[in-house]
């Protein structure tokens, strides 16, 4: 059976939603979304969302600050666009409902992150993610045109290959029809066919054994739309958290906020050192990629297990009141931040590479546009600056909105589409087999595609990664799919393509550091 909708849109982050919010007045949306309807990165987001709110402040500093932590490598012209676009677009989040912290005179309480020359980043508590996504959430659920359907896995988009025609990276006119759906409530897959299909997926933390990305997080979108001969760039980019919480049996990681340190807290060695004026006169306020390096590099020199932050000399009542959630968290694990540091070490965190997009979230392929994390719009370079995905996601989904809109005037339905063909599949294989070639993809990624890369480190991850290829390939073949079976193929693909992309780039860049190539 065939479902037909105006806008089909692929993830309920605040990508997805608030795209949907922007579409709805002018056709019908559908929304498929993988787990419950809120799980996503966008939930778990802490530090905030960067704007330019105050007249202290500019868009020519903010954009400054995003071009130096893009090490060089940034489309200006799409930095401005977005930072320029800050103002309005967070007033819009505030007029569908979401709340930021204001100070005892009613202004917003503006928090300040690493690499940012200003205090910009407006914040609900620590969880400011949540937030937003339960103001998006509750205004989609009022509109009468927008459809969710959660447990709703998309397995691959519809495109020529799928009317039986050779469709390779040189074909000109790619085109996208919609998407095959598992719906996991009944088991069937669904072919939901869309005017215009938008991929809004988030990113893929999970493809390294340490993270602090939720589950869902497993690159669904840049692989379906490689698989689909998509242009897909930037994936050498992955950007680690310099300071998730040190606690090894707790996946994913819980992060603590860089929100953090912008509030005082400094780093140290285990024996109470403070190191990171070795590395940046910015310390443990210098962008990203320089952070996690420094830290990486003291806990190999020195053969520990993690560094330290230290806020113990951060008032107690400003810090609960700043950060209620972390303290609560630290607590429970015994760790009080006002007399202990807190241990914590580098994550996988953020996707900026992804798929490629101009300046309207518009993909290579025709009809299908990528907004927020499985993008890559030039926004962010070679490294992103703090709290600035979420001010990404909400611009794209402006820009992709408007020309989706004009875009589905003139595009018509593929009837011709087949319905998913499950002849001759048997039950899946064990799990087990698939949750250890899980762990070997993490593994492999962890050891040799991490914060440190080297040209022999990525061949031999290559040619790991190969066999693992090939098994899941046959496994995929052969057996009905699952989203786990699912999820280790897109895996993989992702894992090819960072591997591809980290071997292509002979430089030392931003968040891609070869000790082949050191950095000038
Ligand atoms: P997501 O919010 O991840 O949403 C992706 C959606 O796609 C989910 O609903 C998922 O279930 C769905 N999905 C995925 N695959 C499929 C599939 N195959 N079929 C159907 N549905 C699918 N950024 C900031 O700017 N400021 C911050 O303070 C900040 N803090 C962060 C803290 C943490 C712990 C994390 C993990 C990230 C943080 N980030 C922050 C990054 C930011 O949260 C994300 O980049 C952003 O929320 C991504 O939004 P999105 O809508 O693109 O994707
Ligand atoms: C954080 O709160 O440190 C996360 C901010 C971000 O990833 O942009």
């Amino acid at each position: 059976m065939k479902k037909k909708v105006d806008f089909l849109i692929i993830g309920s982050g605040v990508a997805g939603l608030s795209y949907a919010l922007k579409v709805a007045p002018y056709g019908k949306v559908c929304m498929v979304t993988k787990a419950n309807e809120d799980e996503s990165n966008t939930k778990y987001a802490q530090g905030g969302i960067a704007a330019v709110m105050v007249g202290t402040d500019s868009y020519e500093k903010h954009i400054q600050d995003t071009l130096i932590a893009g090490d060089g490598i940034c489309d200006e012209e799409v930095v401005r666009m977005v930072i320029t676009e800050s103002t309005e677009r967070v007033k819009e989040l505030i007029e569908w409902g979401a709340q930021f912290d204001k100070n005892e005179k009613g202004e917003y309480d503006l928090a300040r992150e690493g690499g940012h020359s200003e205090h910009r980043i407006l914040h609900h508590k620590d969880n400011t993610g949540f937030e937003i996504e339960r103001a998006l959430l509750e205004a989609v659920h009022k509109h009468p045109n927008i459809e969710i359907f959660d447990h709703h896995f998309a397995i691959d988009i519809l495109t020529q290959h799928h009317l039986g025609k050779e469709v390779n990276s040189r074909t000109p006119d790619i085109e996208c029809y919609g998407a095959y759906v598992l719906n996991l409530k009944t088991n069937k897959i669904e072919t939901i066919l869309a005017k215009v299909t938008l991929m809004a997926t988030g990113g893929a933390g999970h493809v390294y054994s340490t993270t602090t990305n939720p589950t869902i997080a497993t690159g669904d979108g840049v692989a379906m739309v490689y698989r689909a001969k998509g242009k897909v760039e930037g994936m050498e980019f992955y950007q680690f958290h310099p300071t998730s919480l040190y606690n090894p049996n707790e996946s994913p990681s819980y992060l603590i906020s860089e929100a953090v340190r912008g509030h005082g807290g400094i780093l140290k060695t285990i024996d109470g050192k403070e190191f990171m004026h070795k590395y940046d006169e910015r310390k443990s306020l210098a962008p990203r990629d320089i952070v996690a390096r420094a830290i990486d590099n003291e806990m190999k020199t020195r053969g520990d297990d993690y560094v330290y932050l230290d806020c113990r000399h951060i008032d107690k009542n400003d810090f609960i009141q700043h950060f209620p959630n972390i303290y609560q968290k630290c607590l429970s694990l015994n760790i009080d931040i006002t007399k202990d540091m807190i241990p914590v070490v580098p994550a996988a965190h953020y996707m900026c590479g992804g798929i490629k997009v101009d300046k309207t979230g518009l993909s290579s392929i025709k009809n299908l546009y990528a907004i927020g994390e499985c993008s890559s719009t030039g926004l962010h370079g070679a490294n992103r600056l703090a709290s600035n995905s979420l001010l990404e996601a909400i611009v794209y989904a402006h820009q992709a909105a408007h020309a989706g809109i004009e875009n589905a005037k003139t595009t018509n339905y593929c009837e011709s589409i087949p319905d998913w063909d499950a002849e001759g599949t048997a039950h899946p294989e064990e799990m087990v087999l698939l949750i250890q070639s899980l762990r070997e993809v993490q593994t492999i990624m962890s050891n040799y595609v991490g914060i440190v890369r080297s040209d022999l480190r990525l061949q031999r991850a290559f040619d790991r990664l190969e066999i693992l290829y090939k098994e899941n390939e046959a496994l995929y073949l052969k057996t009905t799919i699952s989203p786990k079976l699912c999820e280790l193929r897109n895996l993989i693909n992702v894992a090819y393509i960072i591997i591809k992309h980290a071997r292509q780039r002979k430089e030392s860049v931003g968040l891609h550091y070869s000790i082949n190539y050191p950095k000038k």
